[in-house]
């Protein structure tokens, strides 16, 4: 499910004040955000920020008092009753506390979400939940005959009872050990992915931040964007091209190329850059914010840049390995140190993002690349001969040095690119 462009949820100059004469105070200064389906954002923020009367507010739990909140193109502001209740239907709230009904059974908790929409066939409009959740056979138990995080789990069932649109969560995993808040989490997250809810999931718990597609902080009464995904993505990315260097293991000095061990490795790593590549996009698209392109724009370009390297490495690996000995001991031999050593500075780079680190990425490739130049202009004799005659010699030093050119090239463009993406 591709997330839309069309905002599930648009909140636009959005206050709140709690008490009045003397008491009055401002908790909401003013926000402005939108959700879109297929969208999950974690909302962050110290305790007494505003996070809770947000939710609530956006969820139509609570009277809109200034600015605009419209859910499915309904504005809960000055809305009647009636209007409430239709948005409210488009929206599963999770709470802290799941807000089980201690009497009831797990069925039967579930059943009360169901009944308005569905009397004639509840029971098993509850039972179908239950299973989608992971609780099969659990059904008759109440609330304390479940753990903490299958009582969350029937608590998510029930939300998701009328298939809403939206996922409100306020603090999920808060009472859940790590473990069972992360199922929960992944669980919610794969929701969002099939069912394509927007999901709006408030934490403390910095552990879950990396199933956000966005990350918003309230701070002081006003909503802030955090760039934060490209972070990520560029860590992944820095995890990805850390591995590079490896490549050379598959391309003995002693014996044939492993390359039936390389192939899955080669796979997953196509797989991962174009996943990475999809997010970035994504990411565009949703966000429409210029210099949130400009950022993912570098760093898709960068994506682009790692792939090309990982399939010239390989190229020039097994030039290397199929060169003449000599070649091999020799140019070649030197040719695969200054790769490594650039390849550990482009790993060092990525990782850090450190602008010390992307200069001296962008210098060595500038050298290399002058180097590489001297030494193609020279007329290369093979040592040993008299002649330049040795064309197979030289066809082979003439892959190497272009493999390593190009492979040169691409780490002076990811030094750009680097650069490019801290620039805002
Ligand atoms: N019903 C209320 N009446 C008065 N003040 C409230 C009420 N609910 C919340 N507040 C205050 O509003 C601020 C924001 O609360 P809340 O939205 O619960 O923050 P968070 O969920 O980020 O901890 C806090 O200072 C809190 O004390
Ligand atoms: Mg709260």
């Amino acid at each position: 499910m591709h997330p839309s462009t069309e905002p599930i949820i648009a909140v636009r100059g959005l206050r709140h004040t709690y008490g009045e004469g003397a008491f009055v105070r401002e908790v909401l200064h003013g926000i402005d955000v939108d959700l879109r389906a297929g969208e999950i954002a974690i909302i962050m923020g110290h305790s007494g920020s505003g996070k809770t009367t947000f939710l609530t507010l956006v969820s139509a739990l609570r009277a809109v008092q200034t600015g605009s909140v419209r859910v499915a193109g309904q504005e809960l502001h000055g809305a009647t009753d009636a209007a409430l209740t239709t948005a409210r239907r488009e929206i599963g709230f999770i709470f802290q506390k799941h807000n089980l009904i201690g009497a009831l059974t797990a069925r039967q908790n579930v059943q009360m979400a169901v009944l308005i929409d569905r009397p004639a066939d509840s029971a098993a409009a509850a039972d179908a939940l239950l299973a989608q959740v992971g609780l099969r056979g659990h059904e008759h138990k109440r609330p304390r005959e479940l753990s903490g995080g299958q009582q969350q789990r029937v608590a998510i069932a029930r939300a998701l009872a009328r298939r809403p649109r939206v996922i409100m969560a306020d603090e999920p995993t808060a009472s859940l050990d790590a473990q069972t808040g992360r199922e929960i989490i992944d669980f919610i997250q794969s929701l969002a992915r099939t069912e394509g809810c927007a999901v709006m999931i408030v934490t403390h718990d910095s552990r879950i931040l990396d199933v956000a597609d966005r990350i918003l902080t309230l701070d002081d009464g006003r909503m802030i964007e955090t760039d934060a995904i490209f972070e990520r993505l560029a860590d992944e990315l820095a995890e990805l091209f850390a591995g590079l260097p490896q490549v050379f293991a598959y391309f003995p000095e002693d014996g044939p190329p492993r390359l039936a061990e390389y192939q899955p490795l080669r796979r997953q790593f196509a797989a991962a850059t174009e996943a990475l590549n999809k997010r970035a996009s994504d990411h565009v698209r949703l966000r429409l914010k210029p210099e949130a392109a400009h950022r993912a724009d570098a760093l898709q370009q960068m994506l682009a840049a790692v792939r090309s390297l990982e399939a010239l490495l390989c190229e020039f690996a097994g030039h290397l390995r199929s060169a003449p000995p000599d070649l091999q001991r020799g140019t070649g031999h030197s040719l695969q140190l200054a790769l490594e050593t650039v390849l550990l500075t482009a790993a060092d780079a990525l990782r850090t993002r450190d602008p010390e680190d992307i200069d001296l990425l962008a210098r060595i490739a500038s050298d290399r690349s002058e180097a590489m130049k001297r030494l193609r202009d020279a007329p290369s004799l093979r040592p040993g001969t008299t002649s330049a005659s040795d064309a197979a010699w030289h066809d082979a030093l003439f892959a190497l040095t272009n493999d390593f050119a190009r492979l040169i090239h691409l780490h002076g463009q990811i030094a750009h690119f680097l650069t490019e993406m801290r620039r805002r």
